[in-house]
């Protein structure tokens, strides 16, 4: 096989990162929106020893799951990679890449429950970070190209609500009325760098990033977010003058409405501002943090510890039906605001939060909760990387009876689950295989969100109890 070889072939399956899998001439061939079962024709980009890359020319049998894709650039921006596959298909593949990450990076089988389905398929999505770049062309409002710094324009976009195309028109006006420049990233110059809208509960806090110019007409802008939109709106402006990939700089400048808005989920209160963390997908948390909630159950004699807390939305739910809650997070404001939350609800004698590394600072509140003979339940729920060794390490030394880990990240969630339950080992910095283990916890449950329709992503919870 060669590259620019125009190959036909059916494909086998569908890989990690939702594209299609054949076999050609003994090379694993990957191919991007095509589906298991398609006779196709692709087009040989990148030769490897074992694998091959291809780009999707023809679909001859479309396979019976296909459907057309909503959105216009769906291919060309990097943000979905899903359309072009019907919803029960894209959760079916959800729960293979979660089963076959377990299988192979930590040697366990396990039964995926069906996914968690989300109402909306499309418009579900409530945070938008549009890029605004210069280019030859002029002035792009867009998404990144994936695997790339190339902005894809975009008039609106499907996944989220249909205030974007709105956003889109009130921020291309102004940019053309006051000749404002998109940011360069090769010059680090320009006047706006990014558009950042966060839909608290249908109310818009719009952030425009920009460098430490003075933006002209900001008034302008806000008339025209006004003519756009139909819901109440907040604008900020944040300075950003960094060369780095951060989106945004310390300072945020209300210019108008409100700085917060208030939402409720599960009868818990809270305060969203421009810096707040929120899951993208408010149908979804909320089934996520009922489940977490429902298999803790209603313990009065036990303490929760929730690792990785954010802003608290999730210690402030579980505080009501149990002992206490210790929450863990390494960011400041986030903290702050956690305590903000539980003292607002009125749950601050039920909830203590730790500013910290949780590897730092859990294995002594490990140690001095079980002193006191507290019977002690973990969440986790970490970033993508997953969590460091010395979290592992603590849990295992420890006596935790039940660990509920949530996680965005199937491959990581894999490697940790394995090292708690025993059939992979951390040995002189390498993570390895063990083949004879004495199982440490028991996998009770493998469950699916599905945080992101139309993307790859998935939000998995699993359930461990002591053995
Ligand atoms: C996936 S978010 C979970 C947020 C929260 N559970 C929620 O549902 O809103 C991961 C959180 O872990 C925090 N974090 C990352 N590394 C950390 C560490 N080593 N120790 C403590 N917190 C950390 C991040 O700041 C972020 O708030």
């Amino acid at each position: 096989m060669n590259k620019n070889d125009i190959i036909t072939d059916t494909v086998l399956r569908i890989g990690m990162n939702g594209e299609g899998i054949l076999s050609h001439e003994g090379k694993t061939v990957f191919v991007p929106f095509s589906l298991t079962g398609e006779k196709i024709q692709f087009k040989v980009l990148k030769v490897e020893s074992k694998i091959a890359y291809g780009k999707l020319l023809e679909v001859y049998t479309p396979a019976d799951c296909r459907v057309r894709p909503r959105c216009k650039v769906f291919g060309k921006c990097g943000g979905c990679q899903l359309q072009h596959m019907g919803y029960a298909a894209q959760l079916k593949v959800k729960e293979e890449i979660i089963r076959v990450c377990f299988k192979k990076i930590a040697g366990l089988d396990v039964d995926v429950k069906p996914a968690i389905k989300c109402t909306k398929t499309y418009g579900y999505r409530n945070k938008l970070q549009l890029p605004v770049q210069y280019t030859d062309e002029g002035t792009k409002i867009g998404f990144y190209a994936e695997n790339s710094h190339r902005v894809v324009p975009i008039k609106d976009c499907p996944i989220n609500p249909e205030w974007t195309s709105g956003i889109i028109n009130a921020f291309e006006k102004y940019i053309s009325e006051f000749n404002i420049k998109g940011y360069d990233f090769k010059t680090n110059e320009g006047d706006l760098r990014e558009i950042s809208v966060k839909d608290v509960g249908g109310n818009l806090i719009i952030t425009a990033v920009i460098t430490n110019k003075p933006l002209k007409g900001v008034n302008r802008l806000i008339d025209l977010l006004k003519e756009q939109l139909k819901s109440e709106f907040s604008l900020f402006l944040n300075i950003n003058n960094t060369l780095s990939n951060v989106i945004y700089g310390k300072e945020f400048i209300l210019k108008y409405g409100p700085p917060e808005y208030i939402l409720d989920t599960r009868g818990i209160k809270h305060k969203i501002g421009v810096k707040s963390f929120m899951q993208v997908n408010d149908e979804i948390a909320y089934k996520l943090y009922s489940c977490v909630k429902e298999m803790i159950g209603d313990n009065d004699d036990t303490v929760v510890i929730n690792a990785y807390s954010g802003a608290g939305l999730l210690t402030a739910i579980l505080a009501k039906n149990s002992k206490h809650v210790i929450g863990i997070e390494i960011v400041e404001e986030a903290v702050d605001c956690a305590n903000k939350l539980a003292k607002s609800n009125g749950l601050s004698e039920k909830i203590t939060n730790y500013l910290g590394k949780v590897e730092d600072i859990m294995p002594d509140i490990i140690t001095n909760e079980t002193a006191k003979g507290n019977k002690l339940c973990l969440v986790l729920d970490p970033p993508r990387k997953g969590c460091d060794i010395r979290v592992i390490n603590s849990i295992i030394e420890s006596g935790v009876e039940k660990i509920i880990y949530v996680s965005c990240k199937p491959s990581t969630l894999a490697r940790d689950v394995g090292l708690l339950v025993g059939s992979l080992e951390y040995i002189n910095g390498e993570i390895k295989r063990v083949n004879d283990y004495k199982e440490r916890y028991i996998i009770r449950c493998v469950k699916p969100f599905d945080m992101f329709p139309q993307t790859k992503h998935v939000e998995t919870l699993v359930c461990l109890e002591r053995k």
